[in-house]
């Protein structure tokens, strides 16, 4: 274990054609939003049922969308860290650069990542549950209480995968994709604990991909990775991504246009 690439994912990164990111909670814990699991995670203080799902929402409406209400306000205040960051940069030089993430913060478009498949939704948009009217959170945080559709009336919920919902089937499929024509897979932040997610990095690794995992302690996956970068993901990617500089000698703005 360690927290340098090694010479086998140095070679790697000179040839690789694809590279996809896998990321959770854990990329974003450095821009201060808290994991989910752990003696500091959200389910250590909430429970999913009484808060993420359809019958926590038709039960007490109000109290999920207080729940959104701080977790969008807390997102809307806070960065793109230098783990985000350096997945940006790696799209400028690779052809075939994708992220899937688990996460709903929005951080990997707002660091300039331009390929990114939401698995779990994202916390920014909003839809009307009867008619599917969008709606930003311009609009639904300005009104007092839970948002109602201005089109027919309807409750408006936060576009994020609840438990017991389905994960939206173009991210999916497009994600499956990307993880079989991925030559390296980068599993990031993340426990390896939620399915159907986390049999994603499973699929890029029977694909052939060589399977990198980042993360400060092991998990499920660990022991199938050809290589784990142990180590917070806001330290070890931008080294990885300056490693990838290095073996193509290229440079990058650090900027996305
Ligand atoms: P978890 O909270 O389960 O796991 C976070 C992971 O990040 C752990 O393995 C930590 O060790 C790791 N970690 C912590 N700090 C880190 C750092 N600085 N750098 C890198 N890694 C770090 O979060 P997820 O795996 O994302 O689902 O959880 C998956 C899903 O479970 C979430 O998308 C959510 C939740 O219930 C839904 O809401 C549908």
């Amino acid at each position: 274990m360690s927290a340098a690439p090694s010479p086998a994912l140095s070679d790697r990164l000179r040839s690789a054609t694809s590279i996809v990111a896998f990321t959770g909670a854990g990329i974003s814990a450095e821009s201060g939003v808290p994991t989910f699991r752990g003696p500091e995670g959200i389910w250590a203080k909430f429970k999913p049922e009484e808060l993420a799902s359809m019958d926590a929402f038709i039960r007490n409406p109000a109290l999920v969308w207080e729940w959104y209400a701080h977790r969008k306000k807390i997102i809307a205040g806070i960065r793109p860290n230098p783990g985000h960051d350096a997945l940006a940069r790696m799209e400028e030089i690779i052809p075939h650069c994708a992220v899937i993430t688990q996460n709903i913060d929005n951080l990997h478009r707002r660091a300039g990542s331009r390929t990114v498949y939401e698995l779990h939704g994202n916390i920014e948009r909003n839809y009307c549950m009867k008619c599917g009217t969008a709606y930003g959170n311009d609009v639904v945080l300005g009104k007092p209480g839970v948002p109602e559709c201005e089109q027919c009336g309807g409750l408006i919920r936060p576009d994020v995968v609840w438990f017991g919902e389905m994960l939206p089937e173009e991210e999916w499929d497009a994600s499956i994709r990307a993880a079989e024509g991925a030559d390296i897979f980068l599993s990031i932040g993340t426990s390896a604990l939620v399915y159907p997610a986390a049999s994603i990095p499973r699929v890029a690794k029977q694909s052939g991909a060589y399977l990198v995992e980042i993360n400060p302690e092991p998990t499920p996956l660990t022991p199938l990775v050809d290589e784990f970068l142990q180590g917070p993901s806001g330290t070890i990617l931008p080294l990885l991504c300056d490693e990838l500089v290095r073996v193509r000698g290229v440079s990058t703005t650090g900027k996305q246009p």
